[in-house]
């Protein structure tokens, strides 16, 4: 399966993913990494992995719409069919829901619904929740909101917010590993 793995950030999800691909344990190819950050990190990430990036900065655009068109065609040009999300910190609109319909996929590190949105591992620590943990859904035009594919706990560090995080991030390459395996290798096209 061709896929675009969209990032605003580190990119340690994107790098996760692509060294399962080169494993061999997920069947799909990373055709372009897509951010709206031209100088995160995750485009040296790519670079070292000689995968493209299509970097636009959404400020370049009159609409968010004008935005998505714009990605919407190195998507097509690129013949991507499925787009994987890790640390893109930005609302999929109309133009890219409609194009991909089902096949937008997202990992946010809390088990939703609780702690949507920004910074849930603040959230989760700031509730005093003894555990946490990482979610794989299905995006939808909501925030966080789209079906839910696959969960996994993470215990709390009591007081260690790195701790925490390390954690999380640990099983969040784990579990988008498995998801991808789980939609893609599969016999019988789970893909919706
Ligand atoms: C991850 O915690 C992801 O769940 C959240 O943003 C972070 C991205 O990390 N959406 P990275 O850029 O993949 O390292």
């Amino acid at each position: 399966k061709s896929i675009a793995v969209f990032a605003s950030g580190s990119g340690s999800n994107f790098q996760a993913i692509q060294e399962g691909i080169e494993r061999g344990d997920i069947d799909a190819t990373i055709k372009v990494v897509v951010t709206d950050k031209p100088g995160a990190y995750v485009t040296e990430r790519a670079a070292a992995k000689n995968i493209p990036v299509l970097a636009l900065s959404p400020k370049a655009y009159d609409s968010k719409e004008a935005y998505e068109q714009a990605i919407l065609a190195e998507l097509r040009k690129n013949e991507v069919e499925f787009l994987v999300l890790a640390g893109y910190m930005r609302l999929i609109g109309a133009t890219l829901l409609e194009a991909y319909p089902n096949h937008i996929i997202n990992i946010h590190p809390s088990l939703l619904p609780s702690f949507p949105g920004k910074d849930a591992i603040g959230q989760a620590l700031a509730h005093g929740v003894k555990i946490t943990g990482v979610t794989v859904h299905y995006v939808d035009a909501g925030m966080d909101t789209g079906r839910i594919i696959m969960q996994r706990a993470v215990d709390v560090v009591e007081g260690n917010r790195e701790e925490t995080e390390a954690a999380i991030h640990a099983i969040e390459h784990q579990l988008y590993t498995e998801v991808l395996k789980y939609l893609f290798n599969s016999s019988e096209n789970r893909v919706r």
